[in-house]
């Protein structure tokens, strides 16, 4: 039977952590209305201690959304943890999120702690946590950097103090596919029960490697992938949601794996945070770019005509966009061409697609796109020269 991995959603916490991607408290409940229409698993919905608007928003989603998890970022503190279970009492299925750092690095120049006192902040918080909330998740911020003997004993400690989600973030997007397999392989031999949480990792992608890794980790047996949606986050971002989900549906023969989220609720996703933040997706992203559907190229545009699947590996209406694009340009063929000329109402004899061609290839040299509308100036003058 396939194993089930979980979507934790972090567009409001990390994601909006990213610059000129902040978002008021009413931008927040739209976007998790939208998220729990995706159907995620769990919609992290701020840190709410970070202030005051951020609580409220934390406090809005917990009572609007009814059909996920929701959960609040606290450090491993008392006052925000005490936050955290504040902003979350009405949430359906609250989650407070604890986290500490246990890379050396952090340790030693941010948090002036050694390893013992890591340790005793750990279990103590995380028992605390379970005080206010039946689902607790730890996180060891830097993990990817830290010493994976003192990373197994900080993970035991959580386990036994009662956290039911364990995390594994590469905070900053250092680790490779290879590397993190073999961490997550150690993991779940080393730690204690390991598997009787739920395992899960959080990328971030400064190498570019965010989805790699999450999805190596997927494959070395974790059972949540932390995400946000157009990869937005911290610096160079966090793992892409809709790429992640995406590449486990597509190749499920690698993964055999299930997921909740509705795909066909993808685009829209992305359509309205990019609306509310301002903040647009490059042309060539993947799955949500403006181009991840679109062909230009004669030979390729051929092939999609012919049958689609010789050069789309999953279709359009999978993750709710309408159809695909022929975009029209230097490198488009005669018959992507007389095609769009048919959609628009033309069917041209021979000659008169001979010669109509032949003008389209000038005029395509000289700009990006031919549009719809050039085509019929295109055609039209024709027929005036008829
Ligand atoms: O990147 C990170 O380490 C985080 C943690 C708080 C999970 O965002
Ligand atoms: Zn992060």
């Amino acid at each position: 039977m396939a194993r089930r991995v979980y979507i934790f959603d972090t567009t409001l916490r990390d994601g909006e952590q990213s610059p000129g991607c902040s978002m008021n408290i009413q931008e927040k409940v739209e976007m998790a209305k939208q998220l729990e229409r995706l159907k995620v698993d769990v919609i992290e919905a701020g840190f709410a201690i970070a202030s005051p608007g951020d609580f409220q928003a934390v406090k809005a989603i917990a009572e609007k959304i009814k059909d996920c998890t929701v959960a609040s970022l606290a450090r491993a503190h008392e006052k925000d943890i005490e936050r955290a279970a504040e902003a979350l009492q009405q949430a359906a299925d609250p989650l407070i999120h604890t986290f500490i750092a246990t890379s050396e690095i952090h340790m030693q120049y941010k948090l002036k702690m050694t390893r013992e006192e890591v340790l005793e902040r750990t279990k103590a918080m995380v028992a605390y946590a379970r005080r206010f909330s039946p689902n607790v998740e730890f996180s060891a911020e830097d993990a990817t950097r830290s010493d994976p003997d003192f990373l197994c004993r900080v993970f035991e400690t959580a386990i036994a103090a009662g956290a039911n989600r364990i995390n594994v973030p590469d905070t900053v997007g250092y680790t490779t596919p290879e590397e993190f397999t073999r961490l997550i392989q150690y993991l779940r031999e080393k730690v204690p029960n390991i598997d009787k949480v739920i395992l899960s990792v959080h990328c971030h992608n400064d190498l570019g490697m965010a989805v790699a890794n999450s999805l190596a980790a997927v494959r070395a047996g974790v059972n949540q992938v932390e995400c946000t949606i157009n990869g937005i986050g911290e610096r160079a971002g966090n793992a892409a949601l809709e790429e992640i989900v995406m590449a486990l549906k597509t190749r499920n023969d690698l993964f055999d794996v299930e997921l909740g989220v509705d795909t066909r609720q993808i685009y829209r996703s992305s359509k309205l945070l990019t609306n509310i933040t301002g903040v647009a997706v490059q042309p060539n992203k993947a799955i949500v770019g403006a181009n991840a559907f679109a062909h230009e190229a004669g030979i390729h545009q051929h092939g999609i005509l012919a049958n689609r699947s010789t050069y789309e590996i999953m279709t359009p209406e999978s993750i709710g966009l309408q159809k695909n694009t022929m975009v029209l340009g230097k490198h488009s063929g005669r018959h992507a061409f007389e095609e769009r000329l048919k959609a628009l109402g033309y069917t041209l004899t021979k000659e008169e697609l001979d010669e109509a061609f032949a003008k389209f290839k000038v005029l395509a040299d000289k700009k990006k796109v031919v549009h719809d509308a050039d085509l019929e100036v295109l055609v039209s003058q024709k027929k005036v020269e008829i």
